[in-house]
C-alpha cells in the first residue's frame, strides 16, 4: 500500500508502507533527540543563572565591600566555579554531544534512555556538589558521592557515543583534526573528574571542610579550564566557526600542534611548573588562532542569516580574550609578590571573555535549529547580550587587577558594577534561548533537515 508524503523540499512523493513507517520512526527519533537536547540546555541555563552567576555576583559584592579577596569562604567561590564550568558549560557540551556526534559519525542509533540517565546522574552530581560545598551537611558522604555521580554520567556518555562506537556502515571513518581536538578535550574532562574523585575521597577521610585546599584547587582549575573547556571550543570552532565565518580552510597540523602545546601546559601546571605551563598555554593559544585563521579576512560570505550580523566580530573578540588570558597567566606565574588579582583576572578573561562569549555566539547560531528546527527569537537580544558580556568582562578584568593587586583603591567600586553588567548579559542570553524554545518550529523536525546552515 502506498501513501502521500511531502519531502523537505516540499515535493509530494508516493512512499510504500515500509518506507513511510521508517520515515515516521526517524522523525519521532529526531523529535525525541531535540527534546533531550532542550532539557540539557535548559538545565545548563538554570545552573548558569542561579548557582553560577547569582552566587558569583554575591561573592564579588562581598569581596568589594570588605576590599579583600579572602573575605568569602573558599567553598562559596568553588561552588560558583563548579556551577559555571560543570553545571552550565559541560551540561551544554554533553547535550550537544548526544545530539550531534552520532549524526556526524553516522553511528547506529543509541538507546535514548542512556541520554536521560546521563542527565539525571550529572544533574544530581553537580547539584549535590554545589549544595554540600555551600552548606556542609553530611559532607563526608555526599561530597565523594557527588564526584562519583559526575564520573558515572561521563562514563555513560563516553560508552554511548565515544570513539569505540561503530559507525552505521561498519566502516572505519576517516577523522578530521577537529575530532582529535575534541577527544583531547574529553580526556581533559575525564582527568578533571578523576582528580575530583581522588580529592573528595581524601577530604572525606582526613579533611576539615568540603572545600578543596588552595594549591590543589589552582592546579585542578587549570585542568578544568585549559585542559577541558579550551580545546573543546577549539575543536567545535574548527568544525563550525570556519564555515560560519567563511574563513579559509583550517591549517590542520597547526591545530594539532596547538592541542599538543596546550596539553603540555596543562600537565606542567598539574605538576606545579607554572612558568613552563604559562608559556606553553600562550604558545597553544597563538597556534590555535593562526590555525583557525580567525583574524584573517573571510573568503566567503559569513553565514549570519537568523542571527545578529555582528556575530563574526564577537567570535574574533573572544579569541583576543583567549590571548589576554594566556598573557595574564604569564604575568601571574612570574610575579613573586602575590598574584591573586592577576590570576583571577586571567581566569575570567578565559571563562567569560573566551568561553562564555563563544557559547553565546555559536550556541545561539546552532542551538535553535538543533532544538527542533527553530529560529532564534531575537538577534537584537543576542547582540545586546554579547555586547554587555564584553563590556562587563573588560570592566571585571581591568578592575580586578587594579583592586586586588593594590594598584588603585577606586577600582573596588567598579567590581560590583562589572558583576551586574555580566549578570544582565547572561540573563539576556538565557531569555533569548528560552523564548526561542517556546516558539514553534519553522520546519517540521526531520532527519533530513537537521544540519541546515
Ligand atoms: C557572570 C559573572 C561572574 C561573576 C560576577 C563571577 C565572580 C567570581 C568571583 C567573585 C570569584 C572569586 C575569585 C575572584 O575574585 O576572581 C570567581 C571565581 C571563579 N569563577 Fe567566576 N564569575 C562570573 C562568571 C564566571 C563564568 C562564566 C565562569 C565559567 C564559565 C566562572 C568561573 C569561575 C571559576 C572557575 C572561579 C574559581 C573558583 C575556585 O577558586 O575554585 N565565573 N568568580
Amino acid at each position: 500500500m502506498a501513501s502521500a508524503s511531502v519531502t523537505t523540499t516540499g515535493q509530494p512523493q508516493w512512499l510504500d508502507a515500509k518506507t513511510q513507517s521508517l520515515m515516521d520512526r526517524s522523525i519521532a527519533r529526531e523529535k525525541a533527540l531535540s527534546t533531550i537536547l532542550m532539557t540539557y540546555i535548559l538545565t545548563g541555563l538554570a545552573f548558569m543563572l542561579l548557582p553560577g552567576t547569582f552566587l558569583g555576583v554575591w561573592n564579588l559584592i562581598f569581596i568589594s565591600k570588605l576590599q579583600a579577596a579572602q573575605s568569602v569562604a573558599p567553598g562559596w567561590i568553588q561552588a560558583h566555579g563548579h556551577a559555571q564550568i560543570f553545571g552550565w558549560v559541560a551540561t551544554f557540551i554533553l547535550g550537544i554531544g548526544f545530539y550531534s556526534i552520532p549524526k556526524l559519525r553516522k553511528m547506529q542509533p543509541f538507546p535514548l534512555w542512556r541520554a536521560w540517565a546521563c542527565w539525571a546522574l550529572w544533574t544530581t552530581g553537580v547539584l549535590l556538589r554545589w549544595g554540600v560545598t555551600i552548606q556542609p551537611w553530611h559532607w563526608r558522604a555526599l561530597l565523594p558521592l557527588s564526584a562519583v555521580l559526575e564520573l558515572a554520567a561521563f562514563a555513560l556518555f563516553f560508552f554511548t557515543i565515544g570513539p569505540a562506537h561503530a559507525s552505521l556502515k561498519n566502516e572505519k571513518m576517516a577523522w578530521d583534526t577537529w575530532v582529535y581536538v575534541v577527544i583531547a578535550a574529553t580526556a581533559g574532562l575525564l582527568l578533571t573528574l578523576l582528580l575530583q574523585v581522588l580529592e573528595t575521597f581524601s577530604l572525606a577521610l582526613s579533611g576539615a571542610s568540603p572545600a578543596f585546599p588552595h594549591l590543589f584547587d589552582q592546579r585542578y582549575l587549570v585542568v578544568a579550564t585549559w585542559g577541558f573547556l579550551v580545546p573543546m571550543v577549539w575543536g567545535f570552532s574548527a568544525r563550525w566557526v570556519t564555515v560560519f565565518l567563511g574563513l579559509r580552510p583550517l591549517r590542520s597540523s597547526l591545530l594539532a600542534l596547538a592541542a599538543a602545546a596546550n596539553s603540555l601546559g596543562v600537565l606542567a601546571a598539574l605538576f606545579g611548573a607554572f612558568a613552563l605551563a604559562a608559556d606553553a598555554l600562550l604558545a597553544g593559544a597563538i597556534c590555535a588562532g593562526t590555525a583557525l585563521r580567525i583574524f584573517e579576512p573571510s573568503v566567503k560570505m559569513p553565514k549570519v542569516v537568523r542571527v545578529h550580523s555582528s556575530f563574526p566580530y564577537f567570535v574574533r573578540a573572544a579569541f583576543v580574550w583567549l590571548a589576554i588570558a594566556a598573557l595574564l597567566g604569564i604575568w601571574a606565574s612570574r610575579n613573586l609578590a602575590g598574584s591573586a588579582g592577576i590570576l583571577g583576572a586571567s581566569r575570567h578573561a578565559l571563562t567569560v571573555g573566551f568561553v562564555a562569549a563563544m557559547v553565546f555566539g555559536v550556541g545561539q547560531r546552532i542551538l535553535p535549529s538543533f532544538c527542533g528546527m527553530r529560529v532564534l527569537a531575537s538577534p537584537r537580544l543576542m547582540f545586546a547580550g554579547l555586547a554587555l558580556l564584553m563590556a562587563g568582562c573588560t570592566l571585571r578584568v581591568g578592575s580586578e587587577i587594579l583592586a586586588y593587586q593594590n594598584f588603585a583603591a577606586w577600582a573596588w567600586k567598579l567590581l560590583p558594577v562589572s558583576a551586574v553588567v555580566e549578570m544582565t548579559a547572561v540573563t539576556l542570553f538565557a531569555l533569548n534561548l528560552a523564548w526561542t524554545f517556546l516558539r514553534p518550529p519553522v520546519v517540521a523536525p526531520s532527519p533530513l533537515t537537521q544540519f541546515v546552515e
